[in-house]
Parts: C-alpha cells; structure tokens; sequence
C-alpha cells in the first residue's frame, strides 16, 4: 500500500512549520525541468558525480542548516539546549516517524542506524542452544557478524540460503526460503532491498508464509525505508530496522527499529535497561548522553520527503536507472544483475562486467572521471553498483554512460 499523505500529518511535525507542497508536486518522471527545484536542494559538488547513493546519503541543504543551527545552539549551552530543550523533543521525532512509516509510537525506537536497530534484536532474540536462524548469503555482513558470534557465544545454528542474480520470480523466492526452515528455525533475517544488486525482496509474502510456519521474521529495512513507497508496516514483520541517513536523507548518525508491542519484553537490549522499562520500547535507548541534532534534523527530512512525494520520488529514481540501463543494454561487456521487471528494484542496480574486477573499473571512473559508483565483490558474483538519487539528472547518467564506454574499451 503506498503511504498514506495523512501519515505525515497525523505525526504531527511539531514546531516545524509544514512547508508549502514544492513546485510541480505531480511531476512526471522524465521532465528534467521540473526535477530541476528538487536537485537545487543539494549544495553542488564540482567535478564530482555522485551515483553512490546506494551507501550513505548527502542531506539536502534545508537539513544540514536545521541540524547544525541545532548543533550550534547546543554547543553553545548544553544544559539548557541540549538537555532541557532538544532532548525530550526526540519523543516528538518518534511520532512523526511512527506515523509516517506507519507503526505505532509504542513500537518504534530512535537508535544511530540499522545496525544498532537490528543487532539489538539479533543478539537480544531468546534463542536457546540449538535453535536455529535463517537467512541468506546476500544479506548484510555486519549483521551476520552478529549471528556468527551467537553462534559462538550460545551454541545457535545458521542456515543461508543462496539466491539467484538476477532474482528469480517471487514464487520461486519464497519457496527457497520456505524449503531451509527446519523444526529447529525460530528467527529469519531478510532484507527488504539487497544493498549488492538493490533487488527488492518479497518481503511481505516471505514474513507470512515464515510466520505460518512459527518463524518470527527480522527485515532489514537499510534501503527500504523512503526509498520505497509502499509502508514497511505492510510487511507485517515482527522487527524492522533502518538507517536514516540514507534514503530519507536525515543527518548522519540516525535510525529506528520497530519492535512488535508484543515482542518487546522479550528482547533483550544491548546496552542494559531497568527492568520497570522490559516492556518499553525507550529500553533501546539507554546509550546515555547523546546529541540530539541529528535526531531532530529527521523532521525537516521527513517534510522534504512527504513534500516531493514517495511515489513520484521512486518513479523517478526507477525513471534514472532505466534510463542507464537502456543505454547499456546492448553493451556485450556487460551484463544486469538486477531484475528490474515487476517493481523488482528502485533506484539501485548493478552490472556484472563478465571477466572483468569491477574494482579497477570503479577506480578510473573516481579517478580519472569523478564518478563515484561502487565495485561489488561478493563470493557468488561482483560487478559496479549504481545508484542515482533525486540530485542527479539524465544529463549525469549520460555522462557516466559515455564514462563507463571508455573505460571498458580495451
Ligand atoms: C542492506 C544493509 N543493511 C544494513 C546496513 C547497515 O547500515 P548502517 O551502516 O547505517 O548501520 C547497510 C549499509 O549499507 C545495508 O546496505
């Protein structure tokens, strides 16, 4: 289900003035000038492309200045601004965030980034001895470090299934998945958007056909959230985890985890909590002192979000891969890893480069071009990841087409 307008405003954006709708709200995908007003948003980055906004993402200005006018202020008196003003506005952040992913407040917890969201519930999860978790070769590294040292700590097993570049028909996923549960698997990792090809995952099909079978599922949302336009709620998970840094273009250093009402007792935080606090999602954020202008930065870059539109933002994004894509498609020394057809993808995609090490290839292009991409080396596959943002323009995936040709020619 795309996300509902009044989800913004149900949050309620306290303090922050809703700004009016920006020029052209409705804009087609493919009109360059009325993209225009929304990449004027960014500071320009002379003789730089960024086409790697498949990792951390550049803020817009409007969010920069909200933070550091935060920043300065509380720089300047911490005890009155940092502590007595700003902090207990986060409370008013994770409402505006509950309502605009679509959870309840209750449930939604402000933490740095996905993977404090997601360690927190992987390393706190009551496994006991031999009771196992599922999820695939594909999924994030870090997380998986989390998994292997329960492995090592408790005695958990882990069974990772290997998915097919490009990915195979919906069906065939979930059947994947479903055939590695064993009467032993409690929990499964899955990822919404896999960050080495941006395939998108059937995610809300896969969490009810686990938890049919008594599975309790863990989306890692890193590129799900404001990237896609459907609610992560819609997933039906019984956690979710996301940076905020990334597709919502939120300061550094931002997050939240979704915790299901019922699921919050029984998980453990990593960083320790008063026992009154079990059943309170706030017990995953017992960090100590923290800035708050990060946190706080996530209004405005929730109302530039709501403002551009999540659907008009990923029809645009998947307008900018497809017009790479089109321009390569023909190009025998490459080959597309992400399945693109049926919604398969948003902005993200990677090309193999048959017998080629994407490294060096990603290197020239920095280089010799000052386009960033970013070289993919996985066991099972590599290639270059590209990833427009709402920055970029046709005329810079041209650029980096033209790039990319010469740097292939042998
Ligand atoms: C799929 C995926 N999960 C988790 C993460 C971790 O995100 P963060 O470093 O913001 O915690 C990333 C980071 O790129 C990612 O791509």
């Amino acid at each position: 289900m795309p996300l509902p307008r009044r989800a913004f405003l149900a949050g309620g954006l306290g303090g922050l003035a809703l700004s009016p709708v920006v020029r052209g709200v409705g804009r087609r995908p493919d009109d360059e000038a009325a993209w225009a007003d929304v990449s004027a948003a960014w500071d320009p980055t002379p003789g730089q492309l960024n086409l790697e906004s498949g990792g951390v993402q550049a803020p817009t200005r409007a969010v920069d200045e909200a933070f550091l006018r935060t920043w300065d202020a509380a720089r300047r008196l911490p005890p009155v601004h940092l502590l007595r003003e700003q902090l207990p506005r986060l409370e008013e952040v994770r409402s505006a965030l509950a309502a605009a992913a679509g959870f309840p407040a209750e449930e939604v917890a402000l933490v740095r980034n996905t993977t404090e969201a997601l360690q927190n519930v992987l390393l706190g999860w009551p496994l006991a001895r031999g009771e196992r978790v599922l999820t695939s070769t594909q999924d994030y590294w870090r997380l998986q470090e989390g998994l292997d040292q329960r492995v090592e700590r408790d005695g958990i097993g882990i069974d990772r299934i290997r998915l097919p570049v490009p990915l195979p028909p919906d069906g065939e996923v979930v059947a994947r998945w479903l055939g590695a549960v064993r009467p032993q698997t409690r929990l499964a990792l899955v990822c919404e958007v896999v960050n080495l090809t941006g395939q998108v995952l059937p995610v809300a099909a896969l969490t009810a056909a686990l938890q049919a079978r008594g599975v309790a599922v863990v989306v890692d949302g890193a590129h799900g959230f404001a990237h896609l336009d459907s609610s992560p709620a819609d997933l039906g998970a019984d956690a979710y985890g996301t940076s905020l840094h990334k597709w919502l273009g939120a300061p550094f250093g931002t997050g939240f985890l979704r915790l299901r009402r019922d699921r919050v007792a029984g998980v453990w935080p990593l960083f320790p909590s008063a026992a009154r606090r079990r059943d309170d999602i706030r017990k995953f954020e017992s960090l100590g002192t923290i800035a708050a202008a990060p946190f706080l930065g996530i209004l405005p870059a929730l109302d530039w979000w709501r403002r551009v539109g999540p659907s008009a933002k990923l029809a645009r994004l998947r307008f900018l891969r497809d017009h790479w894509l089109a321009a390569v498609a023909d190009d025998p020394r490459v080959r597309r890893l992400t399945r693109v057809e049926d919604n398969g993808a948003g902005a993200i995609a990677t090309l193999s480069l048959p017998g080629r090490d994407p490294r060096p290839v990603a290197e020239e292009l920095r280089r010799g071009e000052g386009i960033l991409v970013r070289a993919i080396v996985h066991p099972e596959f590599s290639g270059l990841r590209v990833t427009p943002n709402l920055h970029n323009s046709v005329a810079d995936l041209d650029r980096f087409v033209a790039a990319l040709r010469r740097c292939l020619h042998d």
